[in-house]
């Protein structure tokens, strides 16, 4: 029942927003543990700290590569860890890997239709449409997020639709009316869904 997941690796963020007993879930990347200038293990465990249940952890690199780096992530962390892959040949044959092993696998950088069937058939616990990647590229990425939900809803695929890259208020509640079952969204859009004009009067 729609789950909000904070996009950040910044722990004292998590642990503010935490508070508010409305957090389900995190999902970071590379970009954000680099931003955060910290080890990335030693984020996921202080995250897991707090008390979080679901913690989406990116590998990289080679099939080969991102199939051992996400057991070694699952045997640390245990089921808290959530594998997260790309949406490419290499990243797809790593989910099928991981999701037959029982490890929770989202598939990230989805754009298209397509790509979220083809992350479906390869067993991914969360799909990963890209809204605002899709919207800088004059693409509708809301309605990319309404169209992957009617298809597996149509298809009876148990693979959730995790929305990501939302970048205001506005977009993260619209992904959830279009069917999402997830929003990932960085603290300041979680802050800002409390907000309205007449609730400040
Ligand atoms: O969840 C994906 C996110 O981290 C990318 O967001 O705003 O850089 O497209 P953005």
């Amino acid at each position: 029942m729609m789950k909000i997941f904070l996009d950040t690796a910044d722990v004292s963020e998590i642990k503010r927003c935490w508070k508010t007993g409305l957090i389900d879930g995190i999902t970071t990347n590379p970009t954000l543990i680099r931003k955060s200038g910290r080890n990335h293990e030693e984020v996921y465990q202080e995250i897991k700290d707090i008390g979080l249940t679901d913690i989406s952890m990116e590998v990289i690199g080679s099939k080969e590569n991102m199939i051992s780096e996400g057991k070694r992530l699952y045997k640390k962390f245990g089921k808290v860890a959530t594998i997260k892959v790309p949406c490419t040949p290499d990243g797809l044959l790593a989910c099928a890997n991981l999701s037959t092993d029982g490890i929770r696998v989202n598939v990230t950088l989805v754009f298209s239709v397509a790509q979220a069937v083809l992350s479906a058939k390869a067993g991914a616990k969360y799909v990963s449409p890209f809204v605002g990647r899709v919207d800088d590229n004059s693409f509708g990425g809301l309605c990319l997020v309404k169209d992957i939900a009617k298809l597996y809803r149509e298809q009876m695929v148990t693979t959730e639709v995790l929305a990501a890259s939302l970048r205001g208020v506005r977009d993260a509640a619209r992904a959830f009316e279009y069917g999402s079952d997830i929003v990932t969204m960085p603290p300041k859009v979680f802050d800002g869904m409390y907000n309205h004009v007449l609730t400040e009067k």
